[in-house]
Protein backbone atom coordinates (compact mmCIF):
# COMPACT_ATOMS: atom_id res chain seq x y z
CA UNK A 1 0.00 0.00 0.00
CA UNK A 2 1.28 3.51 -0.78
CA UNK A 3 1.48 6.13 1.81
CA UNK A 4 -1.30 9.13 1.64
CA UNK A 5 0.56 12.19 2.41
CA UNK A 6 -0.78 15.11 4.36
CA UNK A 7 0.83 18.39 4.22
CA UNK A 8 -0.04 20.54 7.26
CA UNK A 9 -0.13 24.28 8.08
CA UNK A 10 2.67 25.08 10.53
CA UNK A 11 1.39 26.42 13.77
CA UNK A 12 -1.94 26.35 15.71
CA UNK A 13 -3.60 24.96 12.84
CA UNK A 14 -1.36 21.98 12.52
CA UNK A 15 -2.16 20.82 16.49
CA UNK A 16 -5.62 21.48 15.98
CA UNK A 17 -5.58 19.67 13.16
CA UNK A 18 -4.38 16.80 14.43
CA UNK A 19 -6.36 17.01 17.42
CA UNK A 20 -9.86 16.47 15.11
CA UNK A 21 -8.04 13.49 12.86
CA UNK A 22 -7.18 11.52 16.21
CA UNK A 23 -11.09 12.04 16.93
CA UNK A 24 -11.21 9.44 13.44
CA UNK A 25 -8.30 7.02 14.48
CA UNK A 26 -5.89 8.79 12.77
CA UNK A 27 -2.63 9.46 14.61
CA UNK A 28 0.71 10.61 14.62
CA UNK A 29 2.39 10.27 18.27
CA UNK A 30 5.80 11.71 17.58
CA UNK A 31 3.97 14.89 15.58
CA UNK A 32 2.80 16.01 19.38
CA UNK A 33 6.12 17.11 20.47
CA UNK A 34 5.68 20.91 20.00
CA UNK A 35 9.54 21.30 20.35
CA UNK A 36 10.59 18.92 18.19
CA UNK A 37 11.63 20.61 14.99
CA UNK A 38 11.37 17.53 13.02
CA UNK A 39 9.60 18.33 9.79
CA UNK A 40 7.78 14.65 8.86
CA UNK A 41 6.43 11.86 10.41
CA UNK A 42 4.98 8.56 9.97
CA UNK A 43 2.07 6.58 11.01
CA UNK A 44 3.54 3.00 9.29
CA UNK A 45 0.46 0.98 10.66
CA UNK A 46 -1.97 3.35 8.60
CA UNK A 47 0.53 4.11 6.02
CA UNK A 48 0.28 7.62 6.38
CA UNK A 49 2.70 10.50 6.35
CA UNK A 50 2.59 14.34 7.69
CA UNK A 51 4.56 17.01 7.17
CA UNK A 52 4.75 20.64 8.29
CA UNK A 53 5.06 23.18 5.76
CA UNK A 54 4.55 27.27 5.39
CA UNK A 55 0.59 27.68 5.19
CA UNK A 56 1.20 29.74 1.73
CA UNK A 57 3.21 26.42 0.85
CA UNK A 58 0.71 23.88 1.33
CA UNK A 59 -1.24 24.11 -2.05
CA UNK A 60 1.82 24.48 -3.62
CA UNK A 61 2.82 20.38 -2.76
CA UNK A 62 -0.77 19.35 -3.13
CA UNK A 63 -0.79 20.68 -6.95
CA UNK A 64 2.77 19.13 -7.84
CA UNK A 65 1.05 15.34 -5.29
CA UNK A 66 3.96 15.99 -2.61
CA UNK A 67 1.45 15.78 -0.62
CA UNK A 68 -1.55 14.05 -1.44
CA UNK A 69 -3.85 16.15 1.21
CA UNK A 70 -3.69 19.51 2.64
CA UNK A 71 -4.45 21.41 5.72
CA UNK A 72 -4.94 25.09 4.81
CA UNK A 73 -7.11 28.22 5.10
CA UNK A 74 -8.99 29.30 2.95
CA UNK A 75 -7.30 32.95 2.43
CA UNK A 76 -4.34 31.01 1.46
CA UNK A 77 -6.49 28.81 -0.68
CA UNK A 78 -7.67 31.85 -2.71
CA UNK A 79 -4.54 33.68 -2.59
CA UNK A 80 -2.53 30.86 -4.25
CA UNK A 81 -5.08 29.80 -7.01
CA UNK A 82 -3.51 26.47 -7.32
CA UNK A 83 -4.77 23.66 -9.29
CA UNK A 84 -6.73 21.36 -6.36
CA UNK A 85 -9.84 20.47 -4.88
CA UNK A 86 -11.13 22.00 -1.73
CA UNK A 87 -13.40 19.13 -0.35
CA UNK A 88 -14.53 20.09 2.78
CA UNK A 89 -14.38 22.83 5.25
CA UNK A 90 -13.21 21.68 8.45
CA UNK A 91 -14.72 24.44 10.95
CA UNK A 92 -11.26 25.29 12.24
CA UNK A 93 -9.67 28.81 12.71
CA UNK A 94 -12.67 31.05 12.08
CA UNK A 95 -11.81 34.21 11.29
CA UNK A 96 -12.99 36.97 8.48
CA UNK A 97 -11.11 38.87 5.93
CA UNK A 98 -11.90 42.23 6.05
CA UNK A 99 -10.72 45.45 4.79
CA UNK A 100 -9.61 47.96 7.95
CA UNK A 101 -8.44 51.06 8.80
CA UNK A 102 -9.24 54.19 10.52
CA UNK A 103 -12.97 55.28 10.46
CA UNK A 104 -11.84 58.59 8.72
CA UNK A 105 -11.02 55.89 6.06
CA UNK A 106 -14.92 54.60 5.29
CA UNK A 107 -15.91 57.57 2.82
CA UNK A 108 -12.54 56.73 0.59
CA UNK A 109 -14.78 53.40 0.26
CA UNK A 110 -17.55 54.97 -0.92
CA UNK A 111 -16.28 57.69 -3.19
CA UNK A 112 -14.58 55.48 -5.55
CA UNK A 113 -11.15 57.19 -4.88
CA UNK A 114 -7.78 55.77 -6.11
CA UNK A 115 -6.83 54.59 -2.26
CA UNK A 116 -3.89 52.47 -1.42
CA UNK A 117 -4.11 49.00 -0.42
CA UNK A 118 -1.32 47.40 2.28
CA UNK A 119 -2.13 43.93 2.46
CA UNK A 120 -0.47 40.15 2.73
CA UNK A 121 -2.97 38.98 0.23
CA UNK A 122 -2.66 40.79 -3.04
CA UNK A 123 -4.99 38.31 -5.11
CA UNK A 124 -7.47 38.24 -2.73
CA UNK A 125 -7.55 42.25 -2.33
CA UNK A 126 -7.33 43.08 -5.94
CA UNK A 127 -9.90 40.32 -6.68
CA UNK A 128 -12.35 42.25 -3.87
CA UNK A 129 -11.81 46.53 -4.96
CA UNK A 130 -11.62 45.49 -9.25
CA UNK A 131 -13.92 42.89 -9.78
CA UNK A 132 -16.40 43.21 -6.60
CA UNK A 133 -16.30 47.32 -5.70
CA UNK A 134 -15.27 48.28 -9.40
CA UNK A 135 -12.61 50.73 -7.54
CA UNK A 136 -9.38 50.67 -8.90
CA UNK A 137 -6.62 50.77 -6.09
CA UNK A 138 -2.79 50.56 -5.37
CA UNK A 139 -2.12 47.02 -3.34
CA UNK A 140 1.29 47.45 -1.79
CA UNK A 141 1.93 43.82 -0.72
CA UNK A 142 3.36 43.24 2.32
CA UNK A 143 4.95 40.37 4.60
CA UNK A 144 3.20 40.95 8.11
CA UNK A 145 2.32 43.49 10.65
CA UNK A 146 0.22 44.79 8.58
CA UNK A 147 -2.18 47.04 10.94
CA UNK A 148 1.40 49.48 10.44
CA UNK A 149 0.55 50.45 7.22
CA UNK A 150 -2.45 52.88 7.75
CA UNK A 151 -0.35 53.82 11.02
CA UNK A 152 2.00 55.57 9.63
CA UNK A 153 0.81 56.62 6.42
CA UNK A 154 1.71 53.62 4.30
CA UNK A 155 -2.23 52.97 3.07
CA UNK A 156 -5.51 54.78 3.80
CA UNK A 157 -6.62 50.88 4.38
CA UNK A 158 -5.56 47.36 4.65
CA UNK A 159 -7.01 43.86 3.59
CA UNK A 160 -5.98 41.51 6.54
CA UNK A 161 -7.41 38.92 8.62
CA UNK A 162 -9.63 39.86 11.79
CA UNK A 163 -10.31 37.15 14.34
CA UNK A 164 -10.95 38.98 17.42
CA UNK A 165 -10.51 41.92 16.36
CA UNK A 166 -8.12 42.64 19.23
CA UNK A 167 -4.93 43.79 16.62
CA UNK A 168 -7.50 46.72 14.78
CA UNK A 169 -8.70 48.17 18.62
CA UNK A 170 -5.29 48.57 20.04
CA UNK A 171 -3.62 50.74 16.75
CA UNK A 172 -6.72 52.31 16.79
CA UNK A 173 -8.64 50.87 13.53
CA UNK A 174 -11.77 49.32 13.06
CA UNK A 175 -13.06 46.61 10.75
CA UNK A 176 -14.59 48.59 7.77
CA UNK A 177 -16.18 46.35 4.76
CA UNK A 178 -16.43 42.53 5.17
CA UNK A 179 -14.55 40.44 2.20
CA UNK A 180 -15.02 37.29 3.17
CA UNK A 181 -16.01 34.29 6.25
CA UNK A 182 -12.62 32.26 6.15
CA UNK A 183 -11.81 28.75 7.85
CA UNK A 184 -9.19 26.18 7.19
CA UNK A 185 -10.22 23.46 4.27
CA UNK A 186 -9.07 19.96 3.43
CA UNK A 187 -8.03 19.93 -0.42
CA UNK A 188 -6.80 16.77 -2.37
CA UNK A 189 -4.56 16.73 -5.09
CA UNK A 190 -6.49 15.96 -8.37
CA UNK A 191 -4.83 12.66 -9.40
CA UNK A 192 -4.78 11.51 -5.95
CA UNK A 193 -8.36 11.95 -5.51
CA UNK A 194 -8.78 9.59 -8.46
CA UNK A 195 -5.69 6.96 -7.51
CA UNK A 196 -6.68 6.92 -3.66
CA UNK A 197 -10.36 7.85 -4.24
CA UNK A 198 -11.36 4.68 -1.12
CA UNK A 199 -9.16 5.55 1.49
CA UNK A 200 -9.43 9.51 0.69
CA UNK A 201 -13.25 9.64 0.60
CA UNK A 202 -13.08 7.01 3.85
CA UNK A 203 -11.08 9.87 5.83
CA UNK A 204 -13.61 12.42 4.23
CA UNK A 205 -16.64 10.82 5.17
CA UNK A 206 -15.61 10.16 8.71
CA UNK A 207 -14.80 13.65 9.33
CA UNK A 208 -17.61 14.52 8.01
CA UNK A 209 -19.95 12.63 10.21
CA UNK A 210 -17.67 14.41 13.08
CA UNK A 211 -18.20 17.29 12.30
CA UNK A 212 -22.02 17.07 11.92
C1 LIG B 1 -3.04 37.95 11.98
C2 LIG B 1 -3.66 39.06 11.16
C3 LIG B 1 -3.90 40.14 12.18
C4 LIG B 1 -4.21 39.35 13.43
C5 LIG B 1 -5.69 39.32 13.65
O1 LIG B 1 -1.69 38.22 12.10
O2 LIG B 1 -2.80 39.48 10.12
O3 LIG B 1 -2.74 40.93 12.36
O4 LIG B 1 -3.71 38.02 13.23
O5 LIG B 1 -6.04 38.70 14.88
P1 LIG B 1 -6.98 39.41 15.94
O6 LIG B 1 -8.18 39.95 15.21
O7 LIG B 1 -7.36 38.28 16.87
O8 LIG B 1 -6.20 40.48 16.62
P2 LIG B 1 -0.63 37.13 12.49
O9 LIG B 1 -0.63 36.93 13.96
O10 LIG B 1 -0.83 35.92 11.66
O11 LIG B 1 0.75 37.83 12.12
P3 LIG B 1 1.22 38.78 10.93
O12 LIG B 1 1.14 40.17 11.49
O13 LIG B 1 2.59 38.35 10.67
O14 LIG B 1 0.31 38.61 9.75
Amino acid sequence: MEYITFALAKGRLAFKTLELLETIGITCEEMKDKDSRKLIFVNEDLKLKFFLAKANDVPTYVEYGAADIGVVGKDTILEENRKLYEVMDLKLGKCRMCVAGPASAKPLLESGQLIRVATKYPRIAKNYFLNKKHQTVEIIKLNGSIELAPIVGLSEVIVDIVETGTTLRENGLEVLEEILPLSARMVVNQVSMKMERDRINEIIEKLQEKLR
